[in-house]
């Protein structure tokens, strides 16, 4: 099967300018969520931004003092992370462009739900490798059981890719992936989001 995460992101650079307006303001869950980890990251630690897309997240968390730089597939979602004078760069969020354990943080949201299910287990683990012993992540991802093409209710003819996970499903792999789970909820605006702050340990 074609890799779907190539049209995804071909569908991001075309809705990119839109997503941005519609987006700038995350919802309360995430904004506690958001606060839980930066608040958990060394302060001035090295932070990843995985599948940033505008840097709403990126360019807040640079403003509680880590070192930020985004990562995304879309170039049209890189450069607007850039133009907030967030350092970004387009790469692939199932292979992040950092030397291994380089990362205080890593934070992913609304990213990993275009990663096809099979490649999960390998993703986590290039998020393992990528963080420092110790390193914390936060992930918020689509809660539920399915996976397909979803046309963008905006963009007639443009779809992504979206997988909705069961949470006890990613929380097992995560475990086998070398994280252990610090806490993790359920938060329901417009989908159900799965967020989850887990710290690498060895193994
Ligand atoms: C729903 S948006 C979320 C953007 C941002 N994290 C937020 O919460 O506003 C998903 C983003 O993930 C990016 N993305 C999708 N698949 C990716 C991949 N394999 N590697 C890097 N970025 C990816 C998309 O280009 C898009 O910018």
């Amino acid at each position: 099967m074609e890799d779907p995460t190539s049209k995804t992101a071909a569908t991001y650079d075309h809705i990119a300018p839109a997503f941005a307006a519609g987006n700038e303001h995350p919802d309360a869950g995430l904004q506690l969520f958001r606060q839980r980890f930066a608040d958990t990251v060394p302060a001035g630690g090295t932070v990843a931004d995985l599948g940033c897309g505008p840097g709403r997240d990126a360019a807040w968390l640079g403003g509680r003092g880590l070192r930020v730089v985004g990562v995304d597939r879309s170039a049209a979602m890189a450069g607007l992370t850039a133009a907030r004078g967030v350092p970004a760069v387009l790469g692939d969020l199932r292979r992040p462009p950092v030397a291994p354990g380089s990362l205080a943080g890593l934070w992913s949201v609304a990213a990993l739900l275009h990663v096809p299910a099979a490649e999960t287990e390998a993703t986590l683990r290039a998020w393992w490798t990528a963080l420092r012993t110790g390193g914390v992540l936060g992930l918020s991802t689509s809660a539920g059981d399915s996976e397909g093409w979803e046309e963008v209710p905006s963009a007639a003819g443009r779809h992504r890719w979206f997988v909705h996970r069961d949470p006890a499903a990613l929380l097992h792999l995560l475990g086998a992936a070398g994280f252990e789970t610090v806490e993790h909820g359920l938060n329901t605006a417009g989908r159900t989001w799965l967020s989850i702050l887990a710290i690498k340990r060895e193994v």
